[in-house]
């Protein structure tokens, strides 16, 4: 009989295996399993460690429901979400950048004529218009192109983190014009914190960690026959561009919101104050 020992005992694991089991998964788990117990000889991890770790885990599962992802939360508060992003979506020919999605994005947004003002006159904020347009590598313009817009209120929180909040604030998708132009009024977004009443919060208060977030806005940016971009606009300016709690700030997303007095917007509506102007244009590449 084989005796285990620290030093065979990943090994023995990963024999168990069946020879059968999914070439992927195969790689995956020997690669885990490897290692998970080189951390844990590594650290020399306690028996009290590694139930905390355990009732930390089952904390973070009990938080997650139809509208709580403590675990994606948890991967982004890692890093390990912008690795996995920066590993799948290594920037190709020019396209916009992507970031993460992070947890508050919900389908269903309805398409609004552009210029349409997708703050639906909530109470705060400073009133901004954003514009641009969506091209190709070789900046032709893309007609047609869905932009699935999202972002926080002026009180911090999105709209599906308040069960009294109508649906759909500040949410909107918009089809480009045929110059493959996008516009749109809103406000400037504000910088907030991710939820940190949870497992997430209470290890970034043990590590002397913000859950700040720069000020930014949402898309998704798509076109038939063109990769998908999922992505954000940042606010320059931001005392929290160099600290975000998920690690996804990229500078070239990174965009001025311009004060404008007021004035006739870009669009030809008449603004009746100050407001904000922000231009950015998206670029997509071919779907290989
Ligand atoms: C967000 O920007 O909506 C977000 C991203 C990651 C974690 C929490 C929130
Ligand atoms: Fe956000």
């Amino acid at each position: 009989m084989k005796e285990f020992t620290e030093e065979n005992l990943a090994d023995a694991v990963i024999d168990r295996m069946s020879p059968q089991t999914d070439p992927r998964l195969h790689e995956v788990m020997t690669s885990l399993i490897r290692h998970l117990h080189s951390f844990v000889r590594e650290v020399e991890l306690n028996e009290q460690e590694w139930m905390q770790a355990i009732e930390f885990l089952t904390d973070t599962g009990q938080l997650c429901d139809d509208s709580r992802q403590e675990f994606i939360l948890l991967s982004d508060t890692l890093g390990v979400s912008m690795l996995v992003d920066a590993i799948n979506h290594r920037r190709l020919r020019g396209a916009t950048e992507n970031t993460v999605l992070g947890p508050f994005h919900i389908n269903g947004a309805p398409v609004c004529e552009l210029g349409t003002d997708i703050s639906r006159n909530i109470e705060g904020g400073l009133p901004a218009f954003v514009s641009g347009r969506v091209l190709n590598e070789h900046g032709a313009p893309i007609a047609g192109a869905l932009l699935d817009v999202w972002q926080v209120r002026p009180d911090r929180l999105y709209d599906v983190q308040d069960p009294e909040s109508p649906e759909m604030q500040l949410r909107a998708k918009f089809r480009t014009d045929a110059d493959g132009r996008y516009y749109f009024h809103t406000i400037v977004p504000v910088s907030y914190p991710i939820p940190d009443d949870g497992s997430v919060g209470r290890m970034l208060t043990a590590l002397g960690r913000e859950p700040w977030r720069p000020a930014h806005m949402h898309f998704i940016v798509s076109a038939n026959d063109y990769s998908p971009v999922t992505t954000h606009l940042f606010v320059r300016g931001d005392p929290y561009l160099e600290s975000d709690a998920v690690f996804g700030v990229k500078k070239s997303l990174i965009v001025d919101f311009k004060k404008t007095t007021a004035a006739e917007a870009p669009d030809g509506s008449s603004m009746e104050t100050d407001f904000y102007s922000a231009e950015f244009d998206f670029v997509l590449v071919e779907a290989s």
